[in-house]
């Protein structure tokens, strides 16, 4: 039987997808077992550190990763990815996929298209994706794609959430489903409260992942006795209400 990989990768594909941003693929030198969407690996840096990543795709080819530069192991995976890396997982829980006959609606800010793009690729989904400008925009290769730029170089002028809240007929997806920085998330759980939305939609949250196995605790969601590394990072909205008191101003 396949197991979760704790083993070293070595990279097969690199390509700058937009500015700051690359996609790469490792490929596990053991097989071990697929990710499901919403799942992610701890990505060893050798000699640097351990750093959560979703996965983007996930093929015969390997591990596909969309990675944005936020500090220096970002900074070097994006600028001169190492041939080889350590890679455990997948964890987490995977997002649930949505019920027979509907299709879920996927929120996404920035790279937390990386999620939203492989649920999309296995899952009847439409995407609504917001970036800050055409140049940090992703082709994610989602037929089904609605595009927002705060100012407006590509897709409409506006937010991911303005997308969202001009959709006619929100409730007819499920679920709706919500990944990108915080400051996105609090705006997406504001306008979910406000359509009465949030039980049927998630948020992938953004915690700091230390072991990313459940046991040192540092991940606790505020608010929640739910480890992000565990049980999340999908989180349902409606559990959400403390998270919201604490991180969102
Ligand atoms: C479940 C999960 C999935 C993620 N998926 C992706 C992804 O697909 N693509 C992507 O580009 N980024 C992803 N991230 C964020 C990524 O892990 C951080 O950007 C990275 O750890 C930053 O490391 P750094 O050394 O470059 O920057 P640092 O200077 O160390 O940190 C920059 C900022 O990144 C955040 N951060 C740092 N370390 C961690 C950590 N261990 N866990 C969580 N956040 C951290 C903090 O907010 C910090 O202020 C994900 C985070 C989580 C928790
Ligand atoms: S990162 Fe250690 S319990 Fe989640």
């Amino acid at each position: 039987m396949l197991r979760a990989c704790y083993t070293a990768a070595e990279l097969v594909d690199y390509r700058r997808a937009a500015e700051d941003t690359a996609i790469l693929v490792y490929r596990p030198l053991e097989e071990c077992v697929g990710p499901e969407p919403g799942q992610f690996y701890m990505l060893h840096v050798p000699g640097v550190e351990a750093i959560p990543l979703s996965v983007y795709d996930s093929t015969g080819e390997g591990l596909g990763f969309l990675v944005k530069t936020r500090g220096p192991t970002t900074r070097l995976l994006v600028e001169k990815p190492p041939r080889r890396v350590g890679l455990l997982g997948p964890l987490g829980r995977p997002l649930p996929p949505p019920p027979p006959g509907r299709r879920a609606l996927l929120l996404a800010g920035g790279v937390g298209v990386a999620p939203l793009a492989f649920y999309a690729k296995r899952h009847p989904s439409r995407l609504l994706y917001g970036v800050r400008s055409a140049r940090y925009y992703v082709d994610v290769g989602v037929d089904d794609v609605l595009v927002a730029s705060d100012d407006g170089s590509v897709g409409v002028r506006g937010t991911v959430v303005d997308l969202f809240e001009g959709l006619p007929d929100p409730d007819r997806y499920a679920p709706i489903i919500v990944a990108g920085p915080t400051p996105m998330l609090c705006a997406a759980y504001r306008a979910l409260r406000r359509l009465g939305l949030l039980d049927g939609s998630i948020l992938v949250l953004e915690e700091y992942v230390r072991c990313g196995l459940g046991f040192c605790g540092d991940c606790i969601v505020p608010g929640t006795r739910l480890r992000l590394c565990r049980e999340g990072p999908g989180v349902d909205a409606s559990r959400l209400h403390g998270w919201y008191s604490a991180r969102c101003p």
